[in-house]
């Protein structure tokens, strides 16, 4: 059953301030499983204690099941009833025991929230709200419980049954099927539990925790992925050796589990004990997985193994402090990556993605903030605020108090809240323990949605040796949020001389917490420039009034790497932006500081791979009024040829830099890599005739994905004759592999050349398109959305198209459907005609009747 939103009934929000202690607690629960794909019988008992003096009955929430039986300790019982899809049991005294039997349909659950079926195993999703999917139960976070689950199903179809916790026996039956018990001994919320039955082999590693426990890993996939689960492993093992390390956490149970599924609503779940994953961040092989995919499959398996103390351990009182696990989990994700790799090109992609996802949120008619106040669907809050804004909140805390006291202060949050459903009130508040501050107003990082601005001008008097910097905050109004109040900005800032290219004094922290600061520096001899947010110390936007030649300086003689990369970036943005309204821009300050870049022998690859990058289209028109994608489109195109011809050379150096070197998965090997796709792509934006010749050479001959990619990325924009030549031979070869196929409907939905369009349309109805695996869904309409120029080509042709993909997918999969909306909603940003051909579609959602409740909200919001 779909969760049906009457057009006519206007869903009531959940609000924050609402929040009420549960009525009744679940100390225990057992769960019993007859597994089915087309009918599964669960039988559920549940311990209840009445929470404090009050005589209210007790309420179980549900959706689309029926109570076959309903038992109060032990005796058949028919005064309840049924309201909103749950159970309303009136009940006596302060204990008892409540027992129900329901039936489930697998197979049919195309939602993919609860128990459902996915390439012929049983597996469940339960965050945030899917457990009332499967059994009648306070489906709430605060509600703690320990499980115990027994599954019996078929012996052949399912040989393998999981569970959280430990397997505490298993056994034969006739008639063909089999059984197993698990025990999970930490209480948990119902958001976590899981269970998974299919044919799957695993891939078993070991782990000795630094208190000595023997811990078994096992990762468990079809026999036919096997090979490719090794990397998964050991970010496994380097991932429970840093949070040793890095924040004293050791795992707690004696199994750890890992499953990949192929249809998968996000990207993977820390369920206790028996993380579930979408098998895009598990499978990798050189062959099929670029380096992009190694390194998200990394971040992604050590985001769900820190989850076990932030999120389980810990977890949160209600979905409003949903940013309590998932903005600290992601900042210690990007610690761990940082810590593998290069910090300074993981800091560049993290905000590079921030920029992508999280501004453009921010700034629209979904911004909301870190901890939202209202909700129709909570599945619509797993969003870039979240989870990326939630980290680099915490990221400044960890700034502003210092390393040691941060670690105290996260040593003292896990303590005192260890079992228990807390909130960020909570966690700040153990950080101001641990570390001895106040961080009274840094709170409305909390409660203020909005990108901060930060104006910065720099007077220098350098006869009298001094400089004047002047910092001013100003924070745009978000809806239900027209005043906001000055917030802390922490800025680490410093000065570089212009003639010497040397620093000036020692880097500064600077807390911009008014709404004007004046910072004067003493020893001032020559011109300084200011190198202001490096690190990107604060998700703000800084508009310092740098000239071409500031920027330029700084790109050459910064000593933070970001700030050096964000100088460039800078350049080149103000430079489009220029051309875009003026019709021309001297391109020569982007082309030197390029050369360079390109040219400095001690920045590594990875680094001159992100810092010679153009900004993309959206990125572009995120910084203009109006956008104007075919102006961007063509000033964007402009600048890339003429850096691809005038560092022809240049570029092509690079391409043959470690070409003929076999794979390695090494930082410097992935850095080279990394440069040659983008010098690859300037050698063909020159328009040399052997351009599409070399990518697809390329494409060829590669021996590992990466390089694979390129070039067909590459070949998919140019009108070359081996286009359709390379996109034939990917798909041929690959066309058992869907996880390689999803690329191969991406790079043609993000190609910006014309006919894009029509060729999207085209592939809607391609034989292996289906709306039904979220991740096929993504690759082509998630990728097209957010291909700017074609998206929003003038006749709103892009626009219908999506609409019907968003109001299809939704009969199936409203969570899906939803999280594709924010492109239609950002119609403020464009032109009259784009406006009113977006709010058609716009309005076209909330009016279908039917739509979801997940897809009203999303659209009526963005209409407002
Ligand atoms: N907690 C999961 C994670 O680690 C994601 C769950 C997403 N749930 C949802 N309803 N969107 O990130
Ligand atoms: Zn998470």
């Amino acid at each position: 059953m779909l969760d049906m939103h009457a057009a006519t009934r206007t869903p009531t929000p959940i609000r924050r301030e609402d929040y009420r202690p549960p009525d009744w607690l679940v100390p225990a629960i057992s769960l019993d499983f007859d597994l089915d794909p087309a009918r599964t019988v669960v039988r559920a008992r549940l311990e209840v204690t009445r929470n404090g003096a009050h005589d209210r009955p007790l309420v179980l929430d549900g959706a689309g099941q029926q109570p076959l039986a309903v038992r109060v300790d032990g005796r058949e019982v028919n005064d309840w009833r049924q309201q909103d899809g749950g159970l309303v049991v009136p009940l006596a005294g302060e204990a008892h025991v409540i027992e129900t039997e329901v039936e489930i349909a697998p197979e049919t659950n195309t939602q993919l929230m609860g128990l459902y079926a996915s390439g012929g195993l049983l597996c469940t999703q339960c965050e945030a709200e899917g457990f009332r999917r499967i059994t009648f139960f306070p489906d709430r976070p605060d509600v703690l419980a320990t499980y115990t689950v027994r599954m019996t199903a078929d012996r052949e179809t399912f040989p393998v049954l999981l569970a959280n916790g430990n397997r505490t026996g298993a056994g034969l039956l006739d008639d063909g099927r089999h059984w197993a018990e698990w025990h999970d001994p930490f209480p948990k919320p119902c958001y976590l539990f899981a269970l998974v039955a299919g044919d799957l082999q695993a891939n078993v590693g070991g782990f000795t925790t630094m208190s000595g426990r023997q811990v078994e890993l096992a990762i468990w996939v079809r026999e036919a992925d096997l090979p490719k689960t090794e990397h998964a492993m050991s970010a496994l093992k380097a991932a429970m050796a840093w949070d040793e390390q890095t924040y004293g956490r050791e795992y707690d149970l004696d199994l750890f589990n890992i499953v990949a599924v192929a249809d998968f609503n996000f990207g993977a779940m820390e369920n206790k004990s028996l993380n579930i994953f979408n098998s895009r961040y598990v499978l990798a092989d050189p062959d099929t997985a670029t380096d992009a995919d190694y390194d998200a499959i990394a971040a992604v398996v050590a985001h769900e193994y820190f989850h076990n103390w932030s999120g389980n351990r810990v977890t949160c009182r209600d979905w409003f402090q949903l940013s309590l696990k998932e903005g600290f989990t992601v900042f210690r994700d990007q610690g761990f990556s940082a810590d593998q790799g290069s910090p300074a090109v993981k800091r560049i992609e993290d905000v590079r993605s921030l920029r992508a996802s999280q501004f453009p949120e921010d700034a629209g008619p979904l911004a909301h903030p870190i901890r939202p106040e209202s909700y129709l669907e909570i599945s619509n809050f797993y969003t870039a605020t979240i989870y990326n804004k939630g980290a680099e909140v915490i990221r400044m805390m960890a700034t502003i108090l210092g390393p040691r006291s941060f670690r105290a202060g996260a040593d003292h949050y896990f303590m005192r809240h260890d079992g228990e459903a807390a909130t960020c009130e909570d966690f700040v508040r153990a950080m101001e323990f641990g570390a001895g501050v106040d961080l009274s107003q840094f709170r409305l990082w909390y409660s203020q949605a909005g990108t901060p601005r930060v104006a910065a001008r720099l007077t220098a008097d350098p006869g009298g040796g001094r400089a004047t910097l002047n910092l001013a905050q100003s924070i745009p109004s978000t809806p239900g949020q027209p005043d906001k109040q000055p917030m802390v900005i922490p800025l680490r800032l410093r000065l570089f001389a212009w003639g010497s290219g040397a620093a000036i004094g020692e880097e500064q922290l600077v807390l911009l917490d008014t709404p004007e600061k004046t910072i004067v520096f003493e020893g001032v001899g020559e011109r300084p420039v200011l190198s202001i947010n490096r690190g990107f110390s604060a998700p703000v936007i800084v508009e310092a009034d740098r000239t071409a030649a500031d920027l330029a300086f700084l790109s050459r003689h910064d000593d933070d790497p970001f700030a050096r990369y964000e100088a460039m970036q800078q350049l080149m943005l103000d430079t489009l932006i220029e051309r875009v309204s003026t019709g021309e821009a001297d391109h020569g300050p982007v082309v030197a500081a390029v050369a360079d870049t390109l040219a400095d022998p001690a920045l590594d690859r990875a680094f001159v791979g992100e810092a010679v990058l153009l900004p993309s289209e959206s990125f572009i028109g995120d910084g203009m009024l109006v956008v104007d994608p075919e102006a961007i489109h063509a000033a964007r195109e402009a600048l890339r040829r003429d850096l691809g011809r005038k560092l022809e050379s240049e570029w092509r150096a690079a391409l043959a830099d470690g070409a003929d070197a076999p794979f390695a998965l090494t930082p410097e090997a992935k850095g080279r890599r990394r440069l040659r796709g983008i010098a690859l792509g300037y050698v063909a934006a020159s328009e040399a005739k052997d351009g599409g010749a070399i990518a697809f050479r390329q494409f060829e001959r590669a021996d590992n994905m990466t390089d694979r990619m390129a070039g067909l990325v590459t070949l998919v924009n140019l009108a070359a004759d081996e286009r359709e030549a390379a996109l034939d031979i990917f798909y041929n070869r690959y066309s058992d592999d869907a996880l390689v196929i999803d690329k191969w409907f991406s790079a043609q939905a993000l190609a910006t050349r014309d006919g894009t369009l029509d060729e999207v349309i085209a592939l809607a109805k391609h034989r292996d398109f289906t709306l039904a695996n979220p991740n096929r869904a993504r690759a082509l309409i998630g990728a097209f959305g957010v291909n700017q120029r074609i998206f929003h080509a003038a006749s709103g042709r892009g626009y219908a198209f999506y609409a019907d993909q968003l109001l299809a997918l939704d009969r199936l999969n409203p969570q899906t459907a939803a999280k594709l909306l924010p492109p239609l909603g950002r119609w403020r940003r464009f032109d009259e005609d784009r406006a009113a051909l977006m709010r058609d579609q716009l309005r076209r959602i909330v009016d279908t009747p039917g739509v979801s409740k997940d897809l009203f909200e999303q659209a009526s919001k963005s209409l407002e």
